[in-house]
Order: structure tokens, then sequence, then C-alpha cells
């Protein structure tokens, strides 16, 4: 597997220094997307890390730095529930940012949850299909990891690590719950990986991700865009194991 274009690592010192410059770190790839090319495509999470930075998105001086009217807004994956469910990740990034950040409706490509999985991954892929053509190539894609090493909807052992479809349902074994997910073709075409890390708990993962001799065992250590960059944001608490 080719290693990204470039990859780096940036530690902050707390949960909301990580947060601030995660934002920061979205507003300039979405700036610089819409300033080379017209438009930008943005992929969001679930999760919690998405508290440490939406929010700030939503608020000056950042609400008004990103040209919203050009940003295109799908997520990386996707609990099957209804839009109003308390787990949705869209109705999450709704409460906290789309509430106030003025995307035009049109641009917000939620997956819809409430079909049954493989028909809301089908309608995903048609819906990726009629944005990008071929394999989506999404200028930044927002990522968490999970204790297991999972990211996106993306879990060990799931067949939805080996799809060659740019997304995909999967059934996720330890929540005994469906989500769709963008799959590795889909994140590795990306232009920009961030990953947003927070707290001890994600110190031992993350120090297994980001060792070359384990990294590959774990599907968030497979994101490695072929011709992207993948950036690593973590606060110290998650990067204390880190050498
Ligand atoms: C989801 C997310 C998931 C998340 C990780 C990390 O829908 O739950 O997409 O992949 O990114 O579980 O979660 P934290 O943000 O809580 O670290």
């Amino acid at each position: 597997m080719e290693a990204p274009l470039s990859e780096a690592l940036s530690v902050l010192a707390d949960a909301q220094s990580l947060g601030a410059a995660t934002a920061d770190r979205i507003v300039s790839i979405l700036r610089e997307a819409v300033l080379q090319r017209g438009g930008a495509s943005l992929a969001l999470s679930g999760g919690n890390t998405p508290n440490l930075y939406l929010p700030l998105l939503a608020d000056e001086p950042r609400l008004n730095a990103v040209p919203w009217k050009d940003i295109s807004v799908f997520w990386a994956d996707e609990r099957c529930v209804p839009p109003g469910d308390p787990e949705s990740n869209y109705g999450m990034a709704g409460r906290l940012l789309f509430s106030r950040a003025p995307v035009p409706p049109g641009n917000i490509h939620r997956i819809r949850g409430e079909l049954p999985p493989e028909d809301a991954a089908a309608e995903y892929r048609a819906t990726l299909a009629t944005h990008f053509g071929s394999t989506p190539r999404i200028d930044l894609i927002v990522l968490g990891i999970g204790s297991d090493g999972h990211t996106a909807s993306l879990f060990p052992g799931t067949a939805a690590l080996a799809s060659q479809e740019p997304a995909c349902a999967v059934y996720a074994p330890r929540l005994g719950s469906w989500r769709v997910t963008l799959t590795l073709p889909a994140l590795n075409n990306a232009r920009n990986i961030l990953f947003c890390v927070s707290g001890a708990a994600k110190a031992g993962i993350l120090k297994k991700i980001l060792s070359a001799e384990t990294r590959t065992a774990y599907p968030a250590g497979l994101v490695m865009p072929t011709d992207g960059s993948l950036l690593w944001l973590i606060d110290s608490a998650a990067g204390h194991l880190l050498a």
C-alpha cells in the first residue's frame, strides 16, 4: 500500500485546542478548494469529537470565513436511523452546524438512514456518482477512530473493508446495528483526510495505528490517500503513548 502524498501529525494541548485546530484546518482546506476549483466537497463523521469542532464552525470568525454556498456536504457514514433520531450523524451536524451555516439545502447530501440499509447505500452511491462521476474525489473527509480501530463505519472484520464500491451498507456486530459508510476506495481517493482524535481512551489504539508494524491491522490504518494529504490532529491525552 502506497504511503499518502503527505502525512502529518499535530498534538494539541487539550480537547478544546484540538477542536479549534480542527475547525481552523477545515476552514483553510475548504477555502483553498473553493479558490482552486470554485467549489468544495466535505464529508463528516459522527461520534463525540464533532462536538469539539462543528460548533466552532457555526460561530464567528469561522462562520463567515467559509464560502458555505459553494460547499457540498456528504457523510463519511451514517447510522441506519431516521434523520430525527438522536443517533443520526446528519441530525447532529444539522444541530451543531447547518442550523447556522448557510449551505444551500440542495448541497446537503444526507444518507437516508430511514431506508433499508442496502437501499440507503445504493441511493448514496447514486448520489456520489451524480456529483463526482466515477470514484468520488472528496476535498476533505473528517474522520475519527474508534477504540477498535474503526473509522467511519469500517469496522474490523467486516466485508465493508473489501468493498470496491465507494459506499456500502455494513452491519456493526459490536453495536448490533446497521450503518452506511464510505469505503476505502472513496476515503483513499480524497484530496484531504483529517483525523481528529481526543482522549486517553484512544491512546492505545492510536499508537497501534500510527506504528508501521501494526498499522494495516486496523481499518483506520488502511486510510492512506493515494493522491492526497493525511493529517492527524490529536490532543496530548490521545497522544500520551506516542514516542
Ligand atoms: C460514527 C463515526 C465513528 C467515529 C468514531 C470516533 O458514526 O460513530 O463516524 O466512526 O468517528 O467512532 O468517535 P469519536 O469522535 O467519539 O472519537
